[in-house]
């Protein structure tokens, strides 16, 4: 008989009343009702037939035969069988319905929205961010870190944060720094990582990856490993990284996992150092179907001090050049997943919330500091201190959890409202310590953003 189990690709969590799906191999996700998360609960990774799943899935409903439960569960599998969430053994299922219907969607669009306003009222942080060390090895010209002082994570500190997040139902783990690849034991956090089933992304330079690094990434089955990449000129990249051959060590290490065939995705934030060239990185690598993401918000250093922004923000009439090129790039891109515009936001309504910070998202220090998102550097507890959960539910994050979009009047009645991420950690860090109005810089890299893509 047929048996079915989760594609490795494929990552879930049941919030009782809705579940989670995620496929980090194509970026669908989809919102479960109650009782498909029970369906779904019932099929693991590892290969069961149909007939198994159905009885385990009776025993929570005694009152349905068991013929009416194996139906249904057919046609619940039929209908999300299209988004690649499962893998079949033996004999293949007929679906009743070939073509399958289902309401999953490309992660970026409504389900981000729909999750938002269900955690709003039930907070729960699917996203975190874990910054295993301070250490870099590389100087970035605009780096927002205001010393890289080495200071690890200690090791055990880092798996006991990993079953706190597992257990509090977090799915999406970013692992970064300064530059994780320094942490002496970065491929065992991966491991674990990966052993307590979270879909992992890791954000790096790639200066020190090497063989044992690759091999071990490729087994770890990683949603992506992130990249900065800032110009396809040598000599413009090691202008901002300020560690002349970094380019060599960064490009071998993109090469190595392309040919490994490891998920990567190029950052390639955009100051006046690369104002010139950096479009380059989106034309070399989109048309290798690599995401490229351009990032125009250079952000002060996380203690106020701005020397780094000086250095480095373009000018109003660069952010037009640049949001120009940006736009244009995409018309090489091939697919959704590989298009990095900004895509209109969903309309806010005035108790939407303005992001998922505290809401489902926090991040983890190497200090042990716990902050609403790795930006916001807006203390809310230490893991030294108090448990994470218990600092997830405390007071603390309260003031920024409540936030929703009343708080943002000027951005209600904003004409380029829809292009905007309305992001409070940036105006935070801008301001020095006010996270409820809007900064200009912001508001004139979304004004050049929609300019660009409202142009014909
Ligand atoms: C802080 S780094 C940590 C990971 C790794 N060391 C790296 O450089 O990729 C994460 C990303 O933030 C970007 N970044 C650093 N400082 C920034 C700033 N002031 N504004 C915007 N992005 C910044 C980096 O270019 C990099 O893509
Ligand atoms: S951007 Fe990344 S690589 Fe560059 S100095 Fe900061 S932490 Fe290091
Ligand atoms: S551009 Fe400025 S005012 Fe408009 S929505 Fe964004 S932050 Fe608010």
């Amino acid at each position: 008989m047929m048996k079915i189990s989760l594609n490795k690709n494929t990552f879930y969590r049941n919030f009782g009343d809705i579940g989670y799906l995620f496929n980090q191999s194509n970026l669908v996700e989809t919102i479960l009702d109650e009782i498909g998360s029970i369906f779904l609960s019932n099929i693991s990774r590892y290969p069961t037939s149909i007939r198994e799943v159905s009885k385990k899935i009776h025993a929570q409903f005694q009152e349905t035969d068991i013929l009416t439960i194996e139906n249904d569960l057919i046609e619940f599998i039929s209908s999300l069988e299209q988004n690649s969430y499962f893998d079949f053994h033996g004999e293949p299922l007929k679906f009743k319905n070939e073509a399958g219907s289902d309401d999953s969607h490309t992660a970026t669009s409504e389900t981000s929205y729909i999750l938002k306003k269900y955690f709003q009222k039930k907070p729960t942080p699917l996203f975190a961010h874990l910054e295993v060390t301070s250490a870099c090895n590389l100087k970035c010209v605009h780096c927002y870190w205001p010393n890289h002082n080495v200071n690890h994570l200690p090791t055990n500190d880092a798996l006991r944060v990993l079953d706190e997040l597992r257990a509090m139902k977090c799915l999406h783990l970013t692992l970064s720094g300064g530059e994780a690849l320094l942490h002496p034991d970065i491929l065992s956090i991966i491991r674990y990582a990966r052993e307590l089933d979270f879909s992992v992304t890791l954000m790096t330079n790639g200066v020190k990856l090497d063989y044992q690094h690759l091999k071990e990434l490729k087994k770890a089955n990683l949603s992506a490993v992130q990249l900065s990449l800032y110009s396809m000129n040598e000599s413009v990249h090691d202008s901002i990284t300020r560690v002349p051959g970094s380019y060599a060590k960064t490009i071998s290490a993109i090469n190595q996992l392309l040919e490994l065939d490891i998920p990567i995705k190029i950052a390639c934030p955009v100051m006046k150092q690369n104002y010139d060239s950096f479009i380059s990185v989106s034309e070399h690598y989109i048309p290798l179907g690599v995401f490229v993401d351009h990032d125009m918000e250079i952000i002060p250093k996380t203690d106020f001090s701005r020397d780094n922004i000086d250095e480095c923000r373009l000018s109003e009439n660069e952010l037009y050049i640049a949001a120009e090129k940006i736009h244009n790039i995409s018309a090489i891109s091939k697919s959704e997943k590989n298009i990095n515009i900004e895509k209109p936001k969903n309309t806010r309504a005035p108790d939407d919330p303005v992001c998922g910070a505290g809401i489902q998202m926090l991040s983890i220090s190497n200090t042990g500091d716990v902050y609403p998102c790795p930006t916001f550097k807006y203390k809310i507890g230490n893991i030294y201190k108090s448990s994470l959960s218990d600092i997830w539910h405390s007071k603390e994050i309260f003031p920024i959890r409540s936030l929703t979009m009343s708080d943002y009047r000027k951005c209600q009645a904003c004409k380029w409202g829809e292009y905007c991420s309305i992001c409070p950690a940036n105006f935070y860090i801008e301001s020095g310590g006010n996270y409820r109005t809007p900064q200009d810089f912001f508001c004139k890299v979304t004004e050049a953003t929609a300019r660009a893509n409202r142009k014909p």
